[in-house]
């Protein structure tokens, strides 16, 4: 992937600007940890893996301006609720001395690529050939230090000659899917149609769907999953299909400290990011809209999970994770 999410260079923190894709690739520079939890409240950097990195680059920013650690953690992890992973990478960060916060920075992101590339080769197997495969939201390397989580799994898939097609669920009100998925998969060169998030019944039951893979930002100790709002839809479409739905979760993502997905916070965003679309009124103005930004999908729809030791059923998640090391 030639275009990365961020890069950390000469002591400042490069972070791809993803609100503009896929028109402009346009880069902003944070200088400070206030910059970071800024470009991750604004969603320039999105997807759980990438913002815990981001973070973890934005701790290391608050040590070299000495900036009091505690603050800047608190600022970063509340800049966006839903993903474990933002909250995951700054306790990891606070429990290294400051000198080294860059260093563990940087290890954090070497081990999301690595996390990615397991849970690809993991979850290539559970594809046949031909496979058409149906995807929300984005999940790929602008998601990711790596290749991907559910994207890197229909990547290497694709690599070994299973996957025939990719439907690219558009995902509103954010258009990740349509903006970015759709970007990477030009780059990869796996073929693949748009669709809208209301097509997905309609192609489940007029054409051949063989599976659903999706990603996931915080997954409960029971299985239960929050990812993009629109997730849970698709899973219960899938059910009453008889389509295989699986969910890429590298285990920076799994938050055992929470039950279940009724716990899991729920991030509601601006009424006017569905009301307007870059500028452009698309409803009338007096109409306020809900946004809840992710959906949770109860494990019971799930038919596995696939991480960077292997692929569990969501029932097993528990017990299977905590022998693993
Ligand atoms: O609001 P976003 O774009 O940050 O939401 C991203 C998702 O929901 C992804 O599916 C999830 O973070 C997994 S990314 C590898």
């Amino acid at each position: 992937m030639a275009v990365a999410a961020f890069t950390w260079r000469h002591n400042r923190l490069a972070v791809l600007d993803q609100r503009l894709l896929p028109r402009q690739i346009k880069y902003t520079l944070c200088r400070t940890h206030q910059d970071v939890a800024e470009v991750i409240r604004n969603m320039s950097v999105r997807g759980a893996p990438a913002i815990g990195c981001v973070a973890a680059y934005g701790m290391a920013l608050a040590a070299r301006n000495s900036q009091p650690l505690k603050r800047a953690a608190d600022l970063l992890k509340a800049a966006r609720p839903t993903a474990v992973n933002l909250a995951w990478a700054v306790d990891r960060m606070l429990k290294v001395p400051p000198s080294k916060f860059l260093e563990e920075a940087r290890r954090i992101t070497r081990e999301d690529l690595a996390v990615n590339k397991a849970m690809a080769r993991h979850g290539a197997r559970l594809f046949r050939k031909n496979s058409v495969v149906l995807t929300h939201c984005n999940t790929g390397a602008l998601a990711t230090a790596g290749v991907g989580t559910a994207l890197g799994v229909i990547g290497e898939a694709f690599k070994q000659g299973k996957v025939k097609k990719v439907f690219v669920d558009e995902t509103r009100p954010y258009l990740q899917g349509a903006r970015l998925t759709a970007w990477e998969l030009v780059q990869m060169r796996i073929p693949h149609e748009l669709i809208t998030d209301n097509m997905a019944a309609h192609f489940m039951n007029t054409e051949k769907v063989s599976a659903v893979i999706v990603g996931c930002d915080r997954v409960a100790a029971n299985g239960d999953t929050a990812n993009k709002i629109g997730t849970y839809g698709l899973a219960v479409l899938a059910k009453y299909h008889g389509v295989p739905f699986y969910v890429a979760m590298p285990t920076s993502t799994l938050d055992l400290k929470i039950k279940s997905g009724k716990d899991i916070p729920i991030e509601e965003r601006s009424s006017d990011e569905v009301v307007n679309w870059r500028g452009i009124q698309i409803a009338p103005k007096q109409t306020k809209a809900r946004h809840p930004a992710f959906d949770v999908t109860p494990a019971r729809l799930i038919t596995a999970i696939v991480t960077e030791h292997g692929v569990v059923k969501p029932q097993d998640l528990k017990k299977w994770i905590i022998r693993k090391p």
